[in-house]
């Protein structure tokens, strides 16, 4: 709709047909307050749209000297997510498509977060106050003094650049909302199944589990269950043995290569220097004959490697065939490297949008200091684009 056609020729005609001098004056007077109207008009529209992420920017840019960074990013699935956070008690908003809406104060998996519509309940002042108490809570991980402003740009997730920003998010996922409803969560040992339809897990089901530190109540549960179970630990004083009629132990290790010569860094567990013979999951799946079958459940705990190696999942194609995965998200003081984060960031969207949803996660007690910086989380996803027709 043209705004120059509505009240301009409306007033235009009958003045034009009228000659006396003084109608003109009013005219030209009309005629000047028209394109004051008009520039008015153009020069507001150019200022739009306003969009949330500019409301909440435009908010920020005033709040306060010491406001110096703002995080936010927008994924896909299964909803745009614009985090907005503090350290312990996290405040969220997030553009879910059509309104931008604000979790406050969620302080804990164990705890429901409220979901509140932002524009309609948080005023300015109190959204400015929530935004400067994030800043100077992650303060401590940054440098105070310099100042950075990052471009929203919401066709992208590559508003993440600095390691601190990917934590965030990282954070963020681990304490987010379960995204996926299991109303049937079991436990089975040291670690827990969904068994939901379709998800149910039961015989003929086939597991692999990585990572037992001695610990093979998983492995037992699952085994009892009916299932035919490979567990692989190659930090382990056990050579590789039949555990059960259907279960077996291997002293292998899971990883994005495949060697027998794989020195692994020291840690927690590996007290010395060792040689592990490791394989990819698709080699694993290739040398246990179980090429092209279902693993109803698949379970990962290697300390850190888990970056390196979902990354190689997801490059070799083996993840179709995974029903359920969970596993332990390690981000240890040195391990992997800060360098990495945003790559690992990737990673664990890149995750997400092949279908793995957590319905389930279990966040460690965390240290966010840059200098001892460590996060961890058991998360228990399904996967909800299996293709159900191609598999049994
Ligand atoms: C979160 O906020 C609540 C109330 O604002 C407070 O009682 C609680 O101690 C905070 N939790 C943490 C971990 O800071
Ligand atoms: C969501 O936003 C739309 C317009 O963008 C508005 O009409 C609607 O009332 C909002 N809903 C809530 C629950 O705030
Ligand atoms: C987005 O949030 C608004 C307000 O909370 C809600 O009414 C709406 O249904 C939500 N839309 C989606 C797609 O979740
Ligand atoms: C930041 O600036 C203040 C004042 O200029 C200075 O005292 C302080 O040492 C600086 N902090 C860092 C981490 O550089
Ligand atoms: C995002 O993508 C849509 C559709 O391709 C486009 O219309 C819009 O201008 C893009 N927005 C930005 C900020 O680039
Ligand atoms: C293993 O199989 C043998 C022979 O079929 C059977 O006797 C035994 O009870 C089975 N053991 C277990 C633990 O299922
Ligand atoms: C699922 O697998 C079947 C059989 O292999 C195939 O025809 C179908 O296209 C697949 N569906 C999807 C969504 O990939």
């Amino acid at each position: 709709m043209s705004l120059i056609n509505l009240p301009v020729t409306a007033s235009w005609r009958p003045v034009t047909t009228n000659k006396c001098p003084s109608k003109q004056t009013i005219l030209f007077t009309i005629i000047f307050f028209m394109i004051l109207i008009i520039l008015y008009v153009v020069v507001g529209l150019k200022q739009e749209p306003k969009t949330e992420i500019k409301y909440l920017l435009d908010l920020l840019k005033g709040s306060s000297p010491k406001v110096l960074k703002v995080s936010y990013d927008f994924v896909t699935e299964p909803r745009k997510i614009m985090s907005l956070k503090t350290i312990q008690n996290i405040s969220f908003q997030y553009y879910n498509g059509s309104n931008l809406t604000s979790i406050e104060n969620y302080d804990g998996p164990n705890q429901t977060p409220t979901e509140t519509p932002l524009k309609s309940t948080i005023k300015k002042k109190e959204l400015r106050m929530q935004a400067t108490n994030y800043l100077t809570q992650y303060a401590s991980l940054f440098d105070p003094n310099k100042t950075t402003t990052l471009k929203a740009d919401p066709n992208k997730s590559s508003t993440i650049q600095t390691w601190w920003q990917a934590a965030a998010m990282i954070d963020w996922y681990f304490n987010a909302p379960r995204r996926h409803v299991c109303s049937e969560i079991k436990t089975m040992g040291n670690w827990l199944i969904c068994q939901d339809p379709p998800y149910t897990v039961r015989p003929p089901c086939l597991v692999y589990s990585f990572g037992i530190n001695y610990d093979f109540s998983f492995d037992d549960a699952m085994s009892l269950l009916g299932c035919e179970v490979h567990s692989f630990d190659p930090s382990m004083k056990t050579e590789t043995m039949k555990r059960g009629n259907n279960s077996f132990f291997y002293k292998w290790g899971i990883s994005f290569v495949n060697t027998n010569t794989f020195v692994p860094r020291l840690d927690w567990y590996v007290k010395s220097r060792q040689e592990w013979t490791v394989r990819t999951l698709k080699q694993l799946m290739k040398e246990l004959g179980h090429e092209k079958r279902t693993i109803d459940v698949l379970k990962m705990d290697v300390e850190g490697y888990e970056w390196g190696i979902v990354s190689n999942l997801i490059e070799t194609d083996v993840l179709k065939y995974v029903r359920q995965f969970m596993l332990e998200f390690h981000l240890f003081p040195n391990f992997p490297s800060m360098s990495d984060y945003v790559h690992l960031y990737q990673t664990y969207t890149a995750l997400r949008e092949m279908g793995f949803i957590e319905y389930f996660n279990y966040p460690h007690p965390k240290t966010l200091k840059k200098a001892h910086f460590n996060n961890q989380c058991d998360v228990h996803f399904v996967n909800i684009y299996f293709n159900w027709t191609s598999q049994a």
